[in-house]
């Protein structure tokens, strides 16, 4: 590699298990007498490479324990590419440009881009514009393509299981129908592995759009043999067969997927009768110190890129398969959804245990 140093950038909306693939990024790269930059702030850190710091294994000790990112990010910030010709992706000139020189400016040869799908785009535009990127795939949605999992997604599905497992003593108290609206975007990893973790009844996800009818046979069934209480886990991405997706504005006036569960909750409610009440997860999926398992395949993901970059191969994507750490083209991972195939175990499985689907 022609540069002795590295860049590092968290961009996008954060998850568990980013400063677990900083650390293992900056204690590989140590092992090799490579230094590392960290841009603050996601992309919009190479527009201000002068926030940029040394990142050293003594002043990062401690932190794969930790959530959030020690670097700070920025979700759809000015990188975030334009519709080009044929709705293909376009990042400016001048940005490219700025992106180039910070990296000149700090001797980087190889930059790190921990991000999700949005953020990979970028990567994969400054890749194709000739700077040497390497993508590390970070999502509590686990929807991008090429890698069996994501970092952070086993955190939130932690964070799933134990609110699950806390509404079910509330709703046994009750008699009551307890719906918990999750995240995940316009996929239902999440829901469903939250709901076949924590053991709930329903799982709505946005691959099956739920027959109301269905759903309240289900509800009524469960009634006339005394079960006192029901959990549903519903991805905020669901949506009923004869409706859509349901979304609601930020204080910033952009909009995210959600409301979804307080309709199932009206719904329940209407037509069976039965006393329900839901609630939404949100951030509390994203916050906080990573399980054992993200830290551990973080700071594998951190090693796997370094290796990359000492390699010289760039346009890659670190990812996960079989059981294995490995990489994908960047150009394969992104702009492809990784959705809950029909014919996925994890469905099959879900299905075997009795949880029903909207079905
Ligand atoms: O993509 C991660 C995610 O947490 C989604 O699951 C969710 O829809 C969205 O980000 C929330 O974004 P924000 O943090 O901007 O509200």
């Amino acid at each position: 590699m022609p540069a002795t140093r590295l860049g590092i950038l968290t961009a996008g909306g954060d998850c568990a298990g980013l400063n677990a693939v900083i650390r293992g990024v900056v204690c590989a790269a140590a092992q090799r007498q490579l230094e590392v930059v960290g841009f603050a702030e996601g992309y919009e850190g190479l527009l201000d490479p002068s926030r940029a710091r040394t990142l050293t294994p003594e002043n990062t000790r401690g932190i794969a324990a930790t959530g959030g990112t020690i670097l700070g990010s920025t979700n759809k910030g000015r990188f975030q590419p334009r519709r080009g010709p044929g709705g293909q992706p376009v990042l400016s000139d001048a940005l490219v440009r700025a992106a180039r020189s910070a990296l000149e400016q700090h001797r980087v040869g190889a930059l790190v881009v921990l991000g999700g799908d949005g953020s990979l785009r970028t990567a994969l535009q400054l890749a194709r514009a000739g700077l040497h990127v390497i993508g590390v795939p970070k999502t509590i949605d686990n929807d991008i393509d090429s890698t069996d999992v994501t970092f952070g997604f086993d955190t939130a599905v932690s964070r799933v299981t134990s609110a699950v497992e806390e509404l079910r003593t509330t709703a046994e108290s009750h008699r009551r129908l307890m719906v918990l609206e999750v995240m995940g975007r316009h996929t239902g990893w999440l829901a469903l592995h939250g709901a076949v973790s924590g053991g709930a009844d329903i799982a709505l996800i946005p691959e099956i759009p739920f027959d109301g009818d269905s759903l309240i046979r289900m509800v009524k069934e469960a009634d006339r043999r005394g079960q006192r209480s029901l959990i549903a886990v519903v991805a905020e991405g669901a949506r009923a067969r004869t409706g859509r997706q349901m979304r609601r504005q930020t204080s910033t006036g952009d909009s995210r997927l959600g409301g979804i569960g307080a309709f199932v909750e009206s719904l329940v409610a209407s037509r069976t009768g039965r006393e329900t009440r839901s609630c939404t997860l949100g951030h509390l999926q994203r916050g906080g110190p990573p399980t054992a398992f993200d830290r551990v395949l973080g700071q594998q993901f951190g090693v796997r890129a370094v290796d990359l970059a000492a390699d010289g191969m760039f346009g890659r994507m670190v990812s996960y398969r079989f059981g294995s750490v490995t990489d994908a083209a960047l150009a394969d991972a992104v702009g492809r959804r990784r959705s809950v195939a029909p014919d996925s175990q994890i469905l099959r499985h879900a299905r075997a245990l009795g949880i029903y689907l909207g079905e």
